[in-house]
């Protein structure tokens, strides 16, 4: 089983003895409650470095509520049992104060990139992440991150910060993991009511009658009203937002002219999803 590291002059220990030796090192940052999406990521980090580590935080500066941050689901235990079997070389698990100690001050914040989709509608969640990631790029010392394509906008502010801080850290992009119904594998699934669950494959078919759409050559205009109106009728309550979007600069697109994404955020019975596809 892979030793828990609370401190981050602990972890630089460890990292530093890795490097010395040669190894590189891969680190897959989380806020536990881990399922196969995370342990992908995993899997990509183990195949590609000498070590890895995995951190779990989190993080309360990227929730826009403290209800929404104090009922986040915390299953370390099982956490660290689902880690076993990858043989992960550490689990890095800071608290609150070794992440954020007294007197902490400074920020992180991408511009431009996060003023759209899930930046438009979550306020300073974008700052709480960036400033996070940093901070566990620089703790780690990883030669290479790995994050979900799930968080599609969350991989570009990374690749951004990481680009304009010249910090040494090639980021990996994983492909989205789904359940078998086409769900994109998601911690808050699990506060879905059954009921809701099995609509909830809704999201996932909308986009992709869309982009079947898109492929006939009609315009993402066009065919919005549709999905929309899909997404309604299986009980979704509010669609934040349905956009084809070019992929690393996320501008707005109404045709894939060049590389692009269907991105859609919406609420189903109180719980906000999101989920996105290559065109
Ligand atoms: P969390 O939601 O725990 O996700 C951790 C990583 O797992 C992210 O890179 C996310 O994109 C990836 N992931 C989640 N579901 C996935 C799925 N179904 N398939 C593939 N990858 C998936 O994202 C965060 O935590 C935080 O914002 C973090 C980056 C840790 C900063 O606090």
């Amino acid at each position: 089983i892979a030793p828990i590291v609370r401190s981050v002059a602990e972890l630089r220990a460890m990292t530093t003895a890795w490097h010395r030796a040669g190894e590189t090192v891969g680190a897959v940052p989380t806020m536990g409650a881990l399922h196969d999406g995370h342990l992908s990521l995993v899997a990509a980090a183990k195949e590609r470095c000498d070590r890895v580590i995995v951190t779990i935080f989190v993080n309360p500066k990227q929730f826009n509520s403290p209800e929404d941050y104090e009922n986040y689901p915390r299953t370390e235990h099982d956490d660290a049992a689902k880690l076993a079997r990858f043989a992960v070389d550490a689990i890095f698990v800071p608290d609150g104060d070794e992440m954020y100690p007294q007197g902490f001050a400074t920020g992180v914040s991408v511009m431009g990139l996060t003023d759209v989709l899930c930046g438009a509608h979550r306020p300073g969640h974008f700052d709480g992440v960036a400033t996070v990631v940093t901070k566990l790029l620089l703790q780690t010392s990883a030669d290479q991150a790995f994050f979900g394509e799930k968080d599609w906008q969350q991989v570009q502010v990374v690749r951004r910060l990481v680009a304009d801080l010249n910090i040494p850290c090639e980021i990996v992009g994983c492909p989205t993991i789904r359940e078998i119904d086409g769900l994109a594998m998601s911690s808050r699934n699990l506060l879905l009511s059954d009921r809701s669950r099995g609509r909830a494959a809704a999201l996932h078919e909308a986009l992709e009658d869309m982009a079947e759409g898109l492929r006939t050559g009609q315009a993402a205009s066009d065919l919005r009203p549709k999905a929309e109106e899909r997404l309604t009728a299986a009980g979704f309550t509010k669609v934040e937002y349905l956009d084809l979007r070019a992929n690393e600069d996320l501008s707005l697109l109404e045709r894939p002219d060049r590389p692009a994404r269907l991105l859609v955020a919406a609420w189903l019975a109180g719980v906000r999803l999101i989920d996105n596809i290559g065109v």
